[in-house]
């Protein structure tokens, strides 16, 4: 089914909690490929109802960025959802969303400030804002994101906990294409040669895990493997490569066994940026 008013979604919700169902919503901006299908899949298997929401929100994108031609296709995109498993697409207009008159934000701490915070700024504002929004439109159990966008998870986190939110948050891996490219609906912008190029980020998460396997420890030697693998690359440029600590993304000198690693990469091939990134448990 697809709904698109806000009022009909509150309507529908609400009928599923009366008659006990548990209700797992996946938000998305759409354009879906498997790493959505995942975890539409999973809440499907988890959950009564799944809502897979479409919106792509303007508040999360900077000036200069792709809003405009970020690309939709809510016809394509309300058949691969029904089939992984959607109950209701959530699709709600921008000014549905936004009225004229809005005002209302939701501010992220320090951790939204970091790395993706550092380069799009107002971009976790935007995500927190319109993620908070999901949650009191859809008034889900459980909701599910992927790994992919570490940090938008971590932000996420702060948000269920500082605002009471009374939904359990599920994270998923990072699904890949088979050459490490994590899928992204952003890579149907690459030319095959671009394509080809972008699999420098994974090289590089992979040539850092294996260093990390092989007893390197410090951090700043992490941080200058992963940038000579993605800027050995002409095409590639860095914006951010670091190893920092998973959970709070603060930075160590150097990491001690049992603890556990987050190696974020950010790069762009010509106007097109790209992030990834992997946890590893320091042994
Ligand atoms: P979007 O980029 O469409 O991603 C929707 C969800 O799918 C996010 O939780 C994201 O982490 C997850 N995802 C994307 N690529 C993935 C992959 N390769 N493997 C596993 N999961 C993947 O993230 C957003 O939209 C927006 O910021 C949103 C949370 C919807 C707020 O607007």
């Amino acid at each position: 089914m697809l709904i698109t008013t806000i009022d009909q979604m509150h309507r529908w919700s609400a009928q599923q909690r009366r008659d006990g169902k548990q209700i797992g919503v996946v938000p998305t901006m759409g354009y879906l490929h498997n790493g959505h299908c995942s975890l539409i899949k999973c809440a499907s298997n988890e959950c009564d109802v799944v809502v897979t929401t479409i919106f792509v929100n303007p508040l999360q994108f900077g000036v200069g960025e792709d809003f405009e031609r970020y690309p939709r296709d809510l016809q394509r995109d309300y058949t691969i959802a029904s089939d992984a498993g959607t109950t209701v697409v959530f699709a709600p207009r921008t000014d549905e969303m936004y009225p004229s008159n809005y005002a209302t934000f939701v501010d992220v701490g320090p951790i939204g400030e970091k790395f993706e915070g550092t380069f799009r700024p107002g971009h976790f504002r935007g995500v927190v804002t319109v993620v908070a929004k999901l949650f009191h439109i859809t008034q889900p159990h459980l909701a599910y994101f992927g790994q992919k966008d570490y940090q938008q998870t971590l932000v996420i986190a702060q948000l269920i906990r500082d605002l009471n939110f009374d939904i359990s948050m599920v994270v998923l891996p990072t699904v890949r294409e088979h050459d490490g490219l994590a899928m992204s609906s952003r890579n149907v912008y690459l030319s095959p040669e671009q394509r080809h190029h972008a699999t420098a980020l994974y090289r590089a998460l992979q040539a850092a895990t294996n260093a990390i396997n092989s007893g390197e420890r410090r951090s700043h030697a992490l941080a200058e493997l992963m940038t000579k693998v993605i800027a050995d690359n002409d095409h590639v440029r860095v914006d951010y490569a670091a190893a920092v600590q998973a959970g709070t993304l603060e930075e160590v000198t150097e990491f001690s066994s049992g603890e556990q690693a987050a190696l974020l990469v950010a790069g762009r091939i010509g106007p097109i940026r790209l992030i990834d990134n992997e946890l590893v448990t320091i042994p």
